[in-house]
């Protein structure tokens, strides 16, 4: 997945082994996109009476959002075994072939990335969640024949941040598909007090909320800023977590109340002092602040655009007003230019 750089990045060793210990098992842990768990419940209690595998699913949205922790949930919730790979880890169709088939009845395969497949095998797929059949070439050269292998039953979950770069084939065979959106201050705030108690650090509500409100809606950043914070509290005070020591150490780590670092500011200011505010096209910008456009796309952007900081347009992506006034800069329109939404 892509990085953050700035203040906000952390080591993948320190993010993976955090990731690990702070991901809720339960459906009764995982706090918000109530619509999605309301309706996953149901496939889940629907699919136990009937002992069935669950039907495939795809989640999709943002990342940090709790794609990857949904599918492991699924899988415990339904009492199977998952298999975890990605998209761009299976080169060849023999190495899916080899995964479906080592399947056990009920299990649940999680292909992260998923719109990464290489298109050859993402073609093995379609048989194998239609028909829980793979067909397999034995032999070389005219001797050659096919061979199709059944599966066992199982479950299908893919995860991706892009899903206009699903195929349609692809999509179709999804029983469901989710996208997940971005957290309210409510579910951000019963995430971080988890995570909390789960890291054995005092906190209290003000100390919560502060660190809420600068999360960017993502349960992610929430956990990595509780982190720093909890840090900060250790060396500078007495360890516990209150308001005080909350504003005082994202201050510190230069982000402000919306949760915007270095980064998505120097992204803002690039645009209205270099772009006289847009439309500018997402390789430019890329260029200009020397960061890779997927970063742009997957990392900075979506919620920047959530906020109504930027727009995408046909021709660029464009600032708005309110960046404007969030930055303190002043819009310099020329009269050929459209007006500031
Ligand atoms: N609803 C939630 N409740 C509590 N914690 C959550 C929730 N969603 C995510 N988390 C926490 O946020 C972290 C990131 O979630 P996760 O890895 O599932 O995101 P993702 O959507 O798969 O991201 P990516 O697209 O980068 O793979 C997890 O370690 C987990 O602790
Ligand atoms: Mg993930």
């Amino acid at each position: 997945m892509s990085q953050r750089s700035g203040p906000l990045a952390s080591s993948h060793t320190e993010e993976d082994h955090s990731e690990q210990t702070l991901r809720p098992r339960t459906l009764s842990d995982y706090f918000g996109q109530e619509r999605i768990k309301d309706s996953l419940k149901i496939s889940i209690a629907a699919a136990k009476k009937r002992e069935e595998a669950l039907d495939h699913v795809l989640f999709h949205g943002p990342p940090g959002l709790g794609k990857t922790t949904l599918a492991m949930i699924l899988a415990s919730e339904m009492g199977v075994s998952i298999r975890i790979t990605s998209g761009p880890a299976i080169e060849r169709t023999g190495d899916l072939a080899s995964l479906l088939t080592s399947l056990q009845p009920g299990d649940l395969l999680f292909i992260d990335e998923i719109h990464r497949l290489p298109l050859s095998v993402e073609e093995v797929l379609y048989p194998a969640m239609e028909d829980f059949a793979v067909d397999i070439i034995l032999g070389k050269g005219p001797k050659a024949r096919d061979v199709r292998l059944k599966l066992n039953p199982f479950t299908l979950v893919g995860a991706t941040t892009r899903y206009a770069l699903i195929s349609q084939p692809l999509r179709d065979r999804f029983g469901a598909a989710y996208r997940l959106d971005f957290y309210d201050e409510l579910a951000l705030s019963k995430i971080i007090k988890r995570s909390a108690s789960v890291l054995n650090s005092q906190i209290d509500d003000d100390g919560v909320i502060e660190i809420a409100k600068r999360s960017r809606g993502t349960a992610r950043v929430a956990n990595r800023l509780l982190r720093r914070v909890r840090d900060y509290a250790e060396v500078k005070s007495d360890g516990n977590i209150t308001a005080k020591v909350a504003i005082e150490s994202l201050a510190q780590l230069e982000i402000d109340h919306l949760g915007l670092d270095q980064m998505d500011r120097e992204l803002i200011k690039i645009m209205a002092e270099r772009f006289n505010g847009g439309p500018v096209g997402l390789d430019t910008l890329s260029a200009a602040i020397s960061e890779e456009s997927d970063t742009i796309m997957d990392v900075y952007e979506p919620y920047l655009l959530k906020i109504g900081f930027i727009h995408r347009t046909p021709r660029g992506r464009t600032l708005t007003k309110n960046a404007y006034e969030h930055m303190g800069i002043e819009p310099n329109i020329n009269e050929l230019q459209q007006p500031l939404i």
